[in-house]
């Protein structure tokens, strides 16, 4: 009877008590065990009875221990935890990061291309006077060496202009890839050259709207024998369409480049505007996205390799130029600043 009592009765409410509870009464060591062993000596009339009575004490002791042991639980849980949440407040936003937009049209820009047959090539961003223009055709006193355009990289112990500096252009890269056939010792016939090379250039630019120091390029260049005029159109022709709006319209005008003959600037009609007039196209309607030309037999020279023999194309275009017609971006800025809310705006994409 007093047993029972206790067993009611006593307290647990901390892990410790109940830890108490348990070795007095269903540990093995406990009374309640001591009681069955004294069992055997009690005579046999009495057994029965006295041996329910002990049962029932052992599911008593059970139960509280069970019912018990969960309380305690619950404590700790509560206790553990930060204040109990407010359902009514926002949810925390989860943001995760977003491509940026340059990001965005590079890879698209290098999908299309790769599609059909050609590979990405990479090259140093500071370069020689000779990978930057000497190879490429610029006279030693054309303006775009002039200190107006370039980045000059000084010699650390002279102070004096060394003849490095930061290409102006990706097509530092197309000069390597040409060059690296003459090096080759494998004595395999001449591979093709079909690569697009994107990166960052140069320029020595007041930073405003329209123009910055630094900004991306993807250029390419396609030589093998025969190729001709009509692989550049349609290799930039299948570009445009892949790139822009169904029935985007592209023109070629004759232009002039050092390292191109004949050389052709392409147009393409105003993606903001549809060619009614606006800024971004000056209100005519056309906005040029690339340069290009058949690569001049001189500089295919300069790499090593044989001008009457092989031709080729090449081309190059701004990214930056291609991402403002595509996601309508007016401000060249708005690239390099980092605001989230414009970065937001490509979510998804
Ligand atoms: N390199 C030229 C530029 O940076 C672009 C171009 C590349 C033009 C290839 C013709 C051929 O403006």
């Amino acid at each position: 009877k007093d047993l029972h009592q206790e067993i009611e009765q006593f307290d647990i409410n901390t892990p410790e008590k109940l830890e108490l509870f348990r070795m007095k009464f269903i540990s093995r060591k406990g009374v309640i065990t001591e009681l069955f062993e004294s069992l055997k000596s009690v005579p046999q009339a009495d057994r029965r009875t006295i041996g329910q009575e002990l049962n029932g004490l052992k599911n008593l002791a059970q139960e509280r221990f069970e019912a018990s042991s969960q309380l305690v639980d619950e404590q700790r849980d509560s206790a553990n935890s930060a204040p109990p949440v407010d359902l009514t407040l926002p949810t925390i936003p989860n943001l995760t990061g977003t491509q940026h937009p340059l990001s965005l049209v590079r890879q698209r820009i290098i999908q299309i291309f790769e599609r059909i047959g050609f590979d990405v090539a990479d090259g140093p961003e500071i370069e020689s006077d000779w990978y930057n223009f000497g190879a490429l055709n610029f006279p030693d006193n054309h303006p775009a060496r002039d200190m107006q355009d370039t980045f000059f990289v000084e010699k650390a112990s002279e102070g004096a202009p060394s003849d490095m500096l930061l290409r102006t252009h990706t097509s530092n890269v197309q000069i390597r890839l040409m060059e690296r056939q003459k090096s080759r010792t494998d004595g395999a016939p001449f591979r093709p050259i079909r690569s697009i090379m994107p990166g960052r250039v140069y320029r020595n630019e007041t930073i405003s709207a329209r123009a910055h120091c630094m900004f991306h390029q993807v250029e390419g260049i396609y030589i093998d024998r025969n190729v001709g005029f009509k692989d550049l159109k349609d290799t930039l022709y299948h570009f445009v369409k892949e790139m822009f709006e169904p029935g985007t319209q592209i023109r070629f005008r004759p232009s002039y480049f050092p390292f191109t003959e004949p050389s052709a600037e392409i147009d393409i009609s105003c993606q903001i505007c549809g060619g009614t007039g606006c800024n971004i196209c000056k209100h005519t309607g056309w906005v040029e996205i690339a340069g290009s030309g058949m690569v001049d037999p001189q500089v295919i020279a300069n790499c090593g390799i044989d001008p009457e023999e092989y031709t080729g194309f090449a081309f190059g275009m701004g990214i930056e130029r291609i991402t403002q017609l595509k996601y309508v971006v007016n401000d060249l800025r708005l690239y390099t600043e980092n605001d989230v809310r414009f970065l937001r705006q490509f979510e998804g994409l």
